[in-house]
C-alpha cells in the first residue's frame, strides 16, 4: 500500500446553467472561467467536468467532459483549458463572455492525497498539465515536497510552466522537438526527478502512451502511479458503459470499470496497459464477463 492514500472524499454532483466569465487564448489552447454556483465547494483535484455543447438547439446531445483545472468557491467559479478537437471542443472554445453553459459536476474520483508528507512528481502531457497545480497546492499544504515535470510536443502546446514557479518546489520540461525544455518525453526525464526528488508518489494526467510510461518509471523507481486517464465518454456518470477499460481490483481480478465514476483516477499499475493497442482498447480473456470462444 503506498503513501497515497487518503480515500476520496464523495462530495455529490451538480447540475447549473452558469455562464462565461472569461475565454483566453493559452499557447494552443483556450481557458474558461465560468461562473458556476455551488460546484467549487463539492470539488477536488482530478475530478472533471461535463458540459453542454453547441446551445440549447444543438444536435449535439452528449455532454463533453474536461478536467477541472481551478475552482474558486469565493467567486463560485470552475476553470477548464480546452484543446480545439472535433465540433464540441471548437463550441465551447469560441464561447464569449456571459454565454451560458450547463455544468455538470463534479464527476468522477479525485486524486488520493498522501496520508503523511511525501515527496511527490506530478506529470502533465500537453492540457493534461491542467488540474496539476490544484493537485500540486493541496500536496504542498500537506506538507508534501512537489516537482513537476511538464510535456507536449511542441512549446505551444505546453501548459502552465509559467504557474509552476511559486506553486511547486521544482518543474523540468520536455518537448518532442525540443522548443522548449529537454527534447523528448515526459518519460525519458521522469526517473531522474523522482530520484531526485525521492519521490514515492507520481501523479499524471495525459495521453493514455504517456501513462503507461509514467506508470513504468514509476515502478521502476519505487514509486506509485496515480493516473487519471481519459477514456472516451458519453453520459459520465456511470449509466452506459461507454468509458469502460481492464482494471486489476484488490482480489487480483481483472474487472472491466468505468473511467467517469470509478475513475478517472486509478493506480497505474491497476491498469492493464497490455489490452490497449493502436488507441483500441481490447477486453483481456481473464477478465470477468469476458466473451468465451462459442459463448453467447
Ligand atoms: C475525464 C476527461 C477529462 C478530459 N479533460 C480534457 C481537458 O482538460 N481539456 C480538453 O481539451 N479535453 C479534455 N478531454 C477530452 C475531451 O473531452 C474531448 O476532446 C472532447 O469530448 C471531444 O469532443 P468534440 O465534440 O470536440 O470531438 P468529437 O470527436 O466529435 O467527440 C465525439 C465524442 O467522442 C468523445 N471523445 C472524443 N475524443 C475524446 C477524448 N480524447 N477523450 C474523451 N472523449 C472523447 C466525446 O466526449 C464525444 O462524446 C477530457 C476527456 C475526459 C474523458
Ligand atoms: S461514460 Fe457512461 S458509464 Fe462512463
Amino acid at each position: 500500500m503506498s503513501a497515497a492514500s487518503v480515500a476520496p472524499t464523495a462530495g455529490g454532483v451538480t447540475q447549473v446553467v452558469g455562464s462565461v466569465v472569461a475565454n483566453d487564448p493559452v499557447g494552443a489552447y483556450r481557458h474558461l472561467v465560468i461562473s458556476a454556483p455551488g460546484v467549487a465547494e463539492l470539488a477536488s483535484p482530478g475530478q472533471f467536468v461535463a458540459l453542454a455543447v453547441g446551445g440549447p438547439t444543438s444536435a449535439t446531445l452528449l455532454r463533453r467532459c474536461f478536467s477541472l483545472h481551478r475552482v474558486d468557491a469565493g467567486r463560485g467559479t470552475v476553470e477548464v483549458v480546452i484543446a480545439a478537437h472535433g465540433p464540441g471542443t471548437t463550441w465551447l472554445t469560441q464561447v464569449r463572455v456571459g454565454d451560458p453553459v450547463d455544468v455538470v459536476a463534479p464527476l468522477g474520483q479525485p486524486f488520493p492525497l498522501p496520508a503523511e508528507p511525501t515527496a511527490c512528481v506530478l506529470v502533465g502531457g500537453g492540457y493534461g498539465s491542467a488540474p496539476l497545480f490544484w493537485l500540486a497546492q493541496a500536496l504542498r499544504e500537506r506538507g508534501c515536497h512537489v516537482e513537476l515535470v511538464l510535456g507536449a510536443a511542441t512549446r505551444d502546446r505546453l501548459f502552465g510552466v509559467d504557474l509552476a514557479d511559486g506553486t511547486t518546489d521544482g518543474v523540468t520540461v520536455t518537448t518532442d522537438d525540443g522548443s522548449a525544455g529537454h527534447r523528448g518525453w515526459v518519460s525519458d526525464v521522469l526517473g531522474d526527478v523522482i530520484t531526485r526528488a525521492g519521490a514515492t508518489e507520481v501523479f499524471a494526467c495525459g495521453p493514455m502512451a504517456m501513462l503507461k510510461s509514467v506508470t513504468d518509471v514509476a515502478a521502476a523507481h519505487a514509486a506509485v502511479a496515480h493516473v487519471a486517464v481519459e477514456e472516451s465518454m458519453a453520459c459520465g456518470v456511470g449509466v452506459c458503459m461507454t468509458c469502460v477499460l481492464p482494471i486489476t481490483t484488490q482480489d487480483g481480478v481483472t474487472k472491466m470499470l468505468r473511467s467517469c465514476v470509478d475513475g478517472p483516477v486509478f493506480r497505474g499499475d491497476s491498469v492493464r496497459w497490455d489490452a490497449f493497442a493502436n488507441g483500441i482498447c481490447h477486453v483481456p480473456a481473464d477478465t470477468v464477463g469476458a466473451p468465451r470462444a462459442g459463448g453467447h
